[in-house]
């Protein structure tokens, strides 16, 4: 019988974790660096502690948590690179209790388990939890700091989605502006990454497939465009005498299904929160701010959208009178994931009796980064209705079960074994 994970301890964990952000509608809102976020964090830390592990916290506010004297934070001499795994702790705005959540207890609950159970492994397994997944400041902030590092100038001009600037909130939280530069990751740490999600889509639920492969995750673009006019008097200034940026807003928002529908019927395009300034139900808004979210599959069309998407908004801003000031988040690429590690999963999952799929990702995850640094995979478990985003996400316990114990075995095997067979995804 395989080692298996503790479930009640980590349905107490995700049930505890929940209470932290949670609103009186019954979702949770844990946006990155809030009070709610750093709740999240301190709870992490007791949990570790508890669990006799080492934890690490880069200057980002990635955490890495692992069994002690089993790598670099707490062991004698070089240690050799470590299977990692983990998800995030922050959530979106009024979100649910899953995302991001499931995969990082569930790497935790496995490091724990591992350390219990005193296995025998080749290599460390380390738990991690990403900075800032959801893009409160920018998307899938602390995994590309990981990846990639971020440029002094990136990261003063980085601003949220309530436009305030990264380098100011986490000041006003005591941690140290210039620590957040200078925490990428020697791909030689990285033996290989694998994350646990829920699906936040229909198809596993409507296969009745217990655990979805991941195949590829989808490229991701984003933009902040900024239109702005006149303020005036509502009812004095005539409607052909307006410089109204509301109106320039409205219509390429009305337009993004066209846009979308133009470069392919994978495209998508959303404007998820759009600020009037000043805001006066009597004055003709002098400013909009737009946040936009996008994304394909395929790169080369994703920069199709980009251009697309500038145009429109070009256009809409001439159209009404108004400029426009357009500024990008630099775009996350797709990724294939590795089919060693794909079929890890896959052959663990059947070990167990599960039913699994093949399948590619329309979410963004950490994964996307990890996999310029390691041989990845990703293990997805099914979504009620394929809600996400949203108070009405969920999943079965059961198939929390399933998934961690999925990932659990994957990790135990690339720790000892390790990847095998071939490095190409043909066949
Ligand atoms: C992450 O949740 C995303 O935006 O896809
Ligand atoms: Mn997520
Ligand atoms: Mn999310």
């Amino acid at each position: 019988m395989s080692l298996a994970v503790n479930m009640s301890r980590m349905r107490a964990d995700l049930t505890s974790l929940s209470s932290i952000g949670r609103m009186t509608g019954g979702g949770i809102t844990r946006t990155s660096f809030s009070a709610a976020d750093l709740a999240a964090r301190e709870w992490y830390q007791a949990r570790c502690a508890q669990a006799g592990l080492v934890l690490r916290t880069d200057g980002i506010g990635n955490m890495f948590a692992e069994a002690r004297g089993t790598g670099t934070a707490g062991g004698a001499g070089p240690a050799p690179a470590a299977v990692w795994s983990g998800s995030h702790l922050d959530t979106v705005p009024d979100g649910g209790a899953f995302d991001g959540a499931v995969g990082a207890v569930a790497a935790l609950e496995c490091v724990r388990r591992l350390a219990e159970e005193r296995v025998e492994l080749a290599r460390p397994v380390r738990a991690v939890v990403f900075a800032d997944e959801e893009g409160n400041y920018n998307h899938l902030l602390g995994s590309t700091a990981i990846a990639r590092d971020f440029t002094r100038d990136e990261l003063a001009a980085m601003t949220g989605r309530d436009g305030d600037r990264l380098v100011d909130a986490v000041t006003a939280i005591g941690w140290n502006p210039d620590a957040l530069a200078g925490n990428q990751v020697d791909p030689e740490q990285v033996y290989a990454f694998v994350e646990l999600h829920i699906e936040q889509g229909p198809n596993l639920e409507a296969s009745g497939t217990d655990i979805g492969v991941v195949t590829s995750i989808v490229a991701m673009g984003g933009a902040v465009a900024e239109f702005r006019g006149r303020a005036d008097h509502a009812g004095t200034t005539p409607m052909t005498r307006r410089q109204d940026p509301l109106r320039s807003a409205a219509q390429l928002i009305a337009a993004l299904p066209a846009i979308t529908a133009a470069v392919s019927d994978t495209a998508v395009a959303t404007c998820g929160k759009l600020v009037t300034f000043p805001g006066g139900a009597n004055v003709v808004p002098a400013l909009v701010r737009m946040l936009l979210d996008y994304r394909d599959p395929d790169a080369g069309r994703l920069a199709r959208l980009d251009e697309q998407l500038i145009a429109a908004a070009r256009q809409a801003a001439a159209a009404h009178d108004v400029t426009l000031r357009w500024t990008a988040e630099r775009p996350v690429a797709p990724v294939e994931l590795d089919p060693r590690v794909r079929s890890a999963i896959d052959v663990r999952a059947r070990g167990l009796g599960l039913s699994a799929v093949a399948m590619p990702s329309g979410a963004g995850h950490d994964a996307q980064n990890m996999a310029t640094l390691a041989p990845t995979g990703m293990i997805f478990v099914p979504s009620r209705d394929g809600r996400s985003h949203s108070p009405a996400e969920h999943t079965d316990w059961e198939d929390i079960e399933n998934g961690a114990n999925v990932l659990l075995a994957t990790l135990t095997h690339l720790a000892t074994t390790g990847l095998s067979g071939p490095v190409s995804a043909a066949g």
